[in-house]
C-alpha cells in the first residue's frame, strides 16, 4: 500500500468502543494541511490506540515548519505525560515543543505544537521521532511512538540551474529516497493544488468585478491577459501542472463547464476502470439530449477527495476542451452536481488506457494478448505524432506525453489523453525532488527538469521516451536511476538505452529526440518522415 492509501485507510478505521481516558488526535485543519484531506486523524480515541495511525510515517513538506497535536484528558483523574520529541541531522534545528517536557495531560482540548526548523544547510528527509508516556495508573504506562519524515531543502544562493544537483541529498545513494519521492508526491501535489483552488475559489469570487486579477499566470487554462498578472500568487504555483494556451481560443473554466455541462441523472457509473487514492476511472454511460445512450469513461475524485483534488482534477480534464482531432482525446461532456465530486466524461470505443495496454502485452502467456510488432509500434508512434502536431498547431504544449496519457483501441487507434489523475493513479511515474513539485521526471527535458522551461521541442523529448515506452512494453524509464541524480545523469551524457529487440532505425529516432540542446532535437516533420519511411520499409518485406 502506498502512504496516501495508508491515509485514507487509517483515517477510516473503527475504533472499538471503550471507556476513554484519553484523546489524542490531528484535527481537522492539520490534516488538511499536511495531507490534504477533510478528516480528523486519531491516534488515540477514547482511550483506544489506533496503531495503523502510529505505524504511519507522514512526510512533512519544507513548507511546514511546525507539526500541531490536539490532545484532552477524559479521565477525571490526572494523567501524567513525558514527552520527547528527537531529530538528528545537521538539516534541521533541534525541534521545540510549546508545552512542558512532563505535565498533565489537559482536561480540555489543547493543541499543543512542536516546531521543525529546516537550517538550510542540507538537503535530507529527516527523521523525527515523538515519543510520548501517558501513566494511566502505576505499571500502567501508555506509550506512544509517533513518527514524521520532515523535507528540508538547502537554501541556495547559486542560480536555480544549480539547484537540482546542489540540493542532492548526502544519502541519495540510498533507494528510501525513492520512496521518499514517491510518498510524498501525493501530499506534496495536494499541498501545491491548494493555491490552485485558492485561486479558482477566488477568482469565481471575483469574476463580475475584477476581470483578470489573480489568474495563475501559468494555469494551463487561462489566456494570458497581456496587462495584468497580479503576484501575491505564490511562487510554488508555476509548478502547477500545466497547458500553456496561448492562443485567443479559450475561454475561462467555468464557460467551457457551463458549455459542456450536463445533468447527473443522465450519467450512470457502471464499472470502475482504474482506482487510485482518491481518483476513479469508470465505464458508464451518459444519455444524449436526443435521448441516445453513449458509453463514456467518467473520470472522477472518490468521496473523501479534497477540494483540491477536485479542482485539479477539473482544470486538467478540461485541458483538451475543444479540440477535434483523431489522435486527441478530447472532453466530452462534465457534470457537476453540488455536494458531489465532479464528473468528466470522455467518448469510449472500447479503449484502455495505453500504458496497461503495453504491460498487459508483457505479462500475458504468449498468444492470449496481442503481441505487437515492429510495425505496429512504428505505426502507433506515427499516429501520437499527429497528435502532437495537432496539438502544437492550436499552440498546446502538453508536458506530460506518455503512455499513461494515451488511449489505445482494439485496432491499436491511439489518442493522446489529459493527464488528469495520473498523479494519483500511476504515482511511480511522478516525482518530487524535494521542491513541493510533482513532475514526470524521467520524461522531461533536460531543461525542463532543470529550468522548468517547456516548449514543442520538450514535447518531442517526451516523444522520444515515449517510444522507448512503446518497444519495451512500458517499462519504467531508468529504472535504476534516482530521480535525483536524473539531471546529473543526462547532463553527463547518459540515456536510456537500446531496448532489446528493438531497431536500430527506431532507438536512432529516440536517441536524436533525446538532444541535449533543444535546437538539435528532430521537429515533428522531421520524425513523422523517418518514421513513415521505416514503416514503408517494414510493410515492403512483409
Ligand atoms: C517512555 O517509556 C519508555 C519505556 O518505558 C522509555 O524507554 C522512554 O524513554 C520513555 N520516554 C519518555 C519521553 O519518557
Ligand atoms: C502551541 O502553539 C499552537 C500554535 O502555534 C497554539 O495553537 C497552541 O495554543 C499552543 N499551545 C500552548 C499550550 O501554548
Ligand atoms: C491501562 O489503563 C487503561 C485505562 O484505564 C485500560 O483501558 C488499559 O486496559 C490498561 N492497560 C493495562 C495493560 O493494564
Amino acid at each position: 500500500m502506498n502512504p496516501s492509501t495508508w491515509i485514507t485507510f487509517l483515517i477510516v478505521i473503527i475504533f472499538p468502543y471503550s471507556h476513554g481516558y484519553l484523546n489524542l488526535y490531528l484535527n481537522l485543519r492539520e490534516v488538511q494541511r499536511l495531507l490534504g484531506l477533510e478528516a480528523e486523524l486519531y491516534y488515540v480515541r477514547d482511550g483506544s490506540v489506533n496503531q495503523y495511525a502510529l505505524n504511519f510515517v507522514v512526510p512533512v513538506p519544507s513548507k511546514i515548519d511546525s507539526l500541531q497535536f490536539t490532545w484532552e484528558n477524559l479521565a477525571g483523574y490526572p494523567l501524567p505525560y513525558s514527552i520527547d520529541v528527537t531529530a538528528n541531522s545537521a538539516a534541521l534545528y533541534p525541534p521545540q515543543l510549546n508545552i512542558s517536557a512532563t505535565g498533565n495531560v489537559p482536561r480540555s482540548s489543547q493543541i499543543f505544537s512542536i516546531s521543525l526548523p529546516c537550517t538550510g544547510l542540507a538537503a535530507a528527509e529527516v527523521m523525527i521521532t515523538i515519543n510520548i508516556n501517558i501513566s494511566v495508573s502505576h505499571n500502567n504506562l501508555t506509550s506512544l511512538v509517533l513518527k514524521r519524515r520532515k523535507i528540508c531543502t538547502k537554501l541556495e544562493k547559486v542560480p536555480s540551474s544549480r539547484v537540482l544537483i546542489d540540493s542532492m541529498p548526502s544519502y541519495s545513494k540510498s533507494t528510501n529516497i525513492f520512496y521518499f519521492a514517491v510518498g510524498t508526491a501525493a501530499v506534496m501535489i495536494i499541498i501545491l493544488a491548494l493555491f490552485v483552488i485558492l485561486f479558482y475559489v477566488r477568482n469565481k469570487k471575483d469574476k463580475r468585478t475584477v476581470e483578470y486579477n489573480n489568474r495563475p499566470t501559468s494555469s494551463f487554462l487561462t489566456t494570458m491577459p497581456r496587462n495584468t498578472v497580479s503576484s501575491t500568487y505564490n511562487e510554488s504555483c508555476r509548478s502547477v501542472p500545466s497547458y500553456s494556451l496561448l492562443d485567443e481560443r479559450s475561454k475561462d473554466l467555468q464557460e467551457r463547464i457551463a458549455e459542456l455541462t450536463v445533468q447527473r441523472c443522465r450519467v450512470r457509473l457502471s464499472s470502475v476502470v482504474m482506482e487510485g487514492t482518491f481518483g476513479r476511472v469508470y465505464l458508464g454511460s451518459y444519455t444524449t439530449e436526443n435521448a441516445k445512450e453513449e458509453t463514456v469513461i467518467i473520470k472522477t475524485v472518490s468521496d473523501h477527495a479534497s477540494q483540491v483534488q477536485i479542482s485539479l482534477l477539473l482544470q486538467e480534464g478540461m485541458s483538451m476542451y475543444s479540440l477535434n482531432h483523431k489522435n486527441v482525446l478530447s472532453i466530452l461532456r462534465v457534470s457537476i452536481e453540488d455536494h458531489t465530486a465532479p464528473f468528466l466524461l470522455f467518448p469510449y470505443k472500447n479503449t484502455k488506457n495505453l500504458k496497461m495496454f503495453l504491460q498487459k502485452c508483457k505479462l500475458s502467456p504468449e498468444g492470449v494478448s496481442h503481441t505487437l510488432t515492429t510495425q505496429e509500434v512504428v505505426d502507433m508512434a506515427l499516429q501520437v505524432i499527429h497528435g502532437i502536431q495537432y496539438l502544437h498547431k492550436k499552440h498546446l504544449l502538453h508536458k506530460d506525453l506518455a503512455t499513461r496519457n494515451c488511449v489505445v483501441d482494439d485496432k491499436l487507434k491511439i489518442q493522446i489523453a489529459d493527464n488528469a489523475l495520473s498523479r494519483d493513479l500511476f504515482p511511480s511515474d511522478y516525482h518530487c525532488l524535494g521542491d513541493n513539485e510533482n513532475r514526470p521526471v524521467k520524461w522531461l527535458a533536460i531543461e525542463s527538469l532543470l529550468h522548468k522551461t517547456f516548449s514543442t521541442n520538450s514535447d518531442i523529448w517526451a516523444f522520444g521516451v515515449l517510444l522507448w515506452e512503446l518497444t519495451t512494453l512500458a517499462q519504467q524509464p531508468y529504472i535504476e536511476i534516482d530521480p535525483f541524480e536524473m539531471a546529473a545523469y543526462l547532463k553527463d551524457g547518459y540515456r536510456l538505452a537500446q531496448p532489446i529487440n528493438c531497431p536500430d532505425e527506431l532507438f536512432a529516432v529516440m536517441a536524436y529526440c533525446w538532444a541535449m540542446s533543444a535546437d538539435e532535437r528532430p521537429t515533428l516533420t522531421q520524425l513523422q518522415v523517418c518514421l513513415q519511411e521505416f514503416y514503408t520499409q517494414l510493410t515492403r518485406y512483409v
